[in-house]
């Protein structure tokens, strides 16, 4: 399979990269900063997602190099929490515009090489988080930009079906990565506890369901967010 997994820099994308790397794929990664991965079948774009040129650009390449892809896993985004009261217009929209609209644009560029798969069903997998369903307080402009990528998990389902195309997402609890690091340990302790299976989750526990849902095993799945650790 030829895979493009967005925010491969650090954090979970890196170690999906890696994962799918490690199993026999080509992965093509982004990020807006130089590559960490070393890796024959690895590609590296530097690419600003929140700027339509840029993702447009990466695109065009990837289809020069490979002519289709099998799968797209939109993981790259940001966040910033604090209380609405105190965040910055630029701050929110700068949220939705890596956490929803690079998706939606990503989406739109990928289309084009997911009809060309000649796997049985393409897929693309979008990344939320219990910020949503818990509607966890300091996380508003987050959690609603995931909410909208849910969202658009299932109405784009329904749009790309007659294309083969699936959409699915896939719904984390805390990470242990550069995006949450300046949350302190005893609000993810509070939330890790909120959680069925109350031990942090890992990027090993991420691998597997990811790797299900742009797989062959969940072709009859699509416009669902799978969420992780017993959140409900
Ligand atoms: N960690 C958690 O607890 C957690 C929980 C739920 C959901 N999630 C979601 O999981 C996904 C991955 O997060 P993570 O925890 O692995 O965070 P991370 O370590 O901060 O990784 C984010 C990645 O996205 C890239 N990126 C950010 N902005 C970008 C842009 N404008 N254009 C291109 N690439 C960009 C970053 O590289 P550059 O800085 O070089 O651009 C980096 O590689 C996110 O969607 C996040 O919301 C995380």
């Amino acid at each position: 399979m030829i895979l493009m997994i967005t925010g491969t820099r650090t954090g979970i994308g890196k170690a999906l990269a890696e994962h799918f790397l490690e199993v026999g794929h080509d992965v093509v990664g982004c990020s807006r900063r130089p590559s960490t991965i070393d890796h024959p079948r690895y590609r590296h774009h530097e690419a600003d997602l929140a700027d339509l040129g840029q993702t447009k650009r990466m695109f065009r390449s990837v289809r020069q190099e490979y002519g289709k892809l099998d799968a797209l896993v939109n993981n790259a985004g940001t966040s910033s929490m604090n209380h609405f009261l105190t965040t910055p217009d630029e701050v929110s929209r700068k949220i939705f515009d890596i956490n929803f609209f690079a998706v939606l644009n990503c989406c739109r560029e990928a289309v084009k090489l997911l009809r060309k798969s000649t796997e049985q069903t393409s897929a693309i997998l979008n990344v939320s988080t219990v910020a949503v369903p818990w509607a966890i307080e300091g996380q508003l402009a987050y959690s609603a930009s995931k909410s909208a990528v849910e969202q658009l998990v299932r109405v784009m389902s329904k749009e790309l079906s007659t294309f083969g195309i699936r959409v699915n997402g896939i719904g984390l609890p805390p990470v242990h990565t550069m995006l949450t690091r300046t949350v302190p340990r005893p609000k993810i302790d509070t939330l890790i506890a909120r959680q069925a299976i109350s031990r942090q989750c890992t990027t090993a526990d991420i691998v597997g369901p990811v790797e299900f849902l742009i797989g062959r095993q969940s072709e009859f799945i699509t416009g669902e967010t799978l969420f992780l650790g017993g959140v409900h």
